[in-house]
């Protein structure tokens, strides 16, 4: 089970457009997509920077995690999300490696793509996304 990359680094916001308008004001970057994921709950940007990208999260609703992480935590670092070319070998890898796991099977990641949640409590209090692109 071997990362090949970080996919992106997701934060959640109150206001998406007004996140897009700041990063376009200050950094000059614009999002390629924006997308509601209704199994999530959640409004996603992607914003590419460098070789990577941020991914801004919004909620659909205060009931959803998002708008529950936004309740108690505020804005900010939500996950990081890695790529792997075999999501299911990498779920087995680390549920035999004791890993803590919030998705024990994969789920839709909007854009074609299945992820994955790791619990925070497996590394550092970071929650980590595993992320398998089709083709
Ligand atoms: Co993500």
């Amino acid at each position: 089970m071997l990362p090949y990359n970080i996919d992106h680094v997701a934060i959640a916001v109150r206001d998406l457009d007004a996140t897009l308008e700041s990063l376009q004001k200050l950094f000059g970057v614009e999002a390629v997509s924006r997308e509601v994921v209704i199994d999530q709950g959640v409004e996603e940007a992607m914003v590419p920077l460098g070789g990577t990208a941020l991914q801004l999260l919004g909620a659909t609703g205060p009931d959803t995690p998002v708008g529950r992480f936004l309740e108690k935590r505020g804005e900010g670092l939500h996950h990081i999300s890695v790529a792997v070319a075999d999501l299911d070998a990498a779920l087995e890898h680390l549920r035999a490696a004791g890993a803590r796991l919030i998705d024990e099977t994969p789920q839709d990641g909007g854009g074609g793509a299945r992820i994955a949640f790791v619990h925070p409590a497996t590394v550092a209090g970071t929650l980590i996304e595993l992320v398998e692109f089709d083709g």
